[in-house]
């Protein structure tokens, strides 16, 4: 009799990350169960049908890329071509719920079947911005919406359970962090990491209480492809590139009158360590820890093991982006009272990141290295190289603007 291949249910396929490792997954053979989020109005999944979804939100132009990648080109190309993208979907099913309501928004059989059918749940969906809208938003996704995936991880049978954490759970501790579960709650920068850190305390109790066997993964902040500088998201570093590369184009139309560099402070300190990861190297290294035995009940550090400083990666950008006439400080007290105008928009614009320009935060990888030797998957330094891959696909796609009218549009 064939044996039946491993079915994960994948939560946050449509996301940044969730999408990287749905696609990783279904190279490594797995059927997949995508639980997308249930909307009301006409979504692209009930305007245009099943195919059209998972070829537009799941496989992207990444299906032809994976294609040469593996250098399937040979003379009966349209034949593995037609073969692999038929078996993708077959091995797709699109399941439409809602994470914080109970038994995930599905009906009841559903529900049951599912439970019965899946092996193992990697839940990678997230509330992920980092403003408070009054509602409490990220507790009902990230904390709620984990205890319900959890539940149904014990429905019918224990499945393995893969949670993708941040690093962030840190907080605002300093120092190296270790591969363990927290034992007591930091401080945090914003209302996204404590969700994020109690949800990972949910996950270790409900886990080790019911006999799940569980893996953590806790990445730092990603940026795009290390290869081709490909992100599906223009937060973090790409926002601070965006304002600045705008405030050059500012200063090239208004010289500055007596042709003097003009001095614009952003809050910060110079040596505030900032772990920036590659999508790539993210999805990789969680899909190998995925598949190693060792990884059972253990959290795993997706983190950058030499992050640039905060000097550095200022350093590395104002020449990539061209800006000249600016001098860009890096000031640890900033006097609100004081900025000029350009200053008090830079900072209103990047204040929900400000915290993480003063972090010290170092994260040891051990238990990473320890699976991954061997494996050839290691973190890219960020070089100037790679921060101009990054900035080049940041730039050419207008900073995320194409994407948000082509949605707008949908
Ligand atoms: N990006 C980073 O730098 C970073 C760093 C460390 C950890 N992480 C973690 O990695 C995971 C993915 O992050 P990301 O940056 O890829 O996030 P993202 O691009 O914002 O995607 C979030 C995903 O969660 C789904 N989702 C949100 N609310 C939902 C709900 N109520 N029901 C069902 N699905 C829902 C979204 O669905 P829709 O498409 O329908 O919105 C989307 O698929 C998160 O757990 C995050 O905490 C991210």
């Amino acid at each position: 009799m064939e044996k039946r291949g491993k079915i994960i249910l994948v939560t946050g396929s449509t996301g940044f990350l969730g999408n990287a490792i749905t696609r990783r997954l279904l190279a490594s053979g797995y059927k997949l169960r995508l639980l997308i989020r249930k909307r009301d109005n006409q979504t692209p999944l009930q305007s245009f049908g099943r195919e059209a979804f998972i070829k537009d939100r799941v496989l992207g132009n990444w299906f032809d890329e994976y294609l040469q990648e593996q250098q399937f080109m040979g003379a009966d190309h349209a034949f593995v071509k037609e073969t692999l993208y038929d078996r993708f979907l077959r091995n797709i099913e699109i399941i439409e719920g809602d994470l914080p309501s109970s038994g995930l928004g599905l009906e009841v059989k559903v529900y049951s079947k599912l439970a019965r059918e899946v092996d193992e749940v990697f839940h990678c969906a997230a509330v992920t911005h980092f403003e408070t809208q009054g509602t409490d938003e990220h507790m009902a996704v990230n904390v709620k919406g984990t205890e319900n995936v959890l539940r149904f991880a014990n429905c019918e049978k224990p499945k393995r359970f893969h949670y993708i954490s941040t690093a962030y759970v840190a907080g605002r501790q300093d120092g190296m962090i270790c591969e363990h579960e927290m034992v007591h709650e930091p401080l945090f920068n914003n209302e996204y990491e404590r969700s994020k850190f109690i949800a990972e305390q949910v996950v270790i109790k409900y886990a080790k209480t019911n006999d799940i066997p569980f893996t953590i993964y806790r990445p730092g902040i990603i940026v795009g492809d290390s290869r081709s500088g490909a992100t599906g998201k223009f937060n973090n570093l790409y926002l601070f590139a965006k304002i600045l590369f705008t405030m050059k184009n500012f200063f090239t139309h208004h010289e500055n009158e007596d042709g003097d560099d003009v001095t614009i402070r952003v809050p910060g300190d110079p040596d505030a360590a900032i772990n920036l990861v590659p999508i790539d190297y993210v999805a990789d290294a969680i899909v190998a820890i995925l598949k190693s035995k060792e990884s059972v009940d253990k959290i795993f550090h997706i983190t950058n093991p030499n992050p640039p400083k905060l000097s550095e990666l200022r350093d590395l950008l104002m020449p990539l982006l061209e800006i000249k006439g600016i001098d860009l400080k890096i000031e640890r007290v900033l006097e609100q009272k004081k900025l000029n105008t350009m200053e008090k928009l830079l900072l209103r614009q990047t204040r929900s990141y400000n915290s993480y320009l003063y972090s010290k935060l170092r994260f040891d990888g051990s238990n990473t290295r320890k699976v991954l030797t061997g494996t050839g998957i290691v973190c890219p330094a960020m070089t100037k190289e790679l921060v101009k891959v990054l900035m080049d696909f940041a730039i050419s796609h207008n900073w995320g603007e194409e994407n948000r009218e082509v949605l707008q549009r949908a």
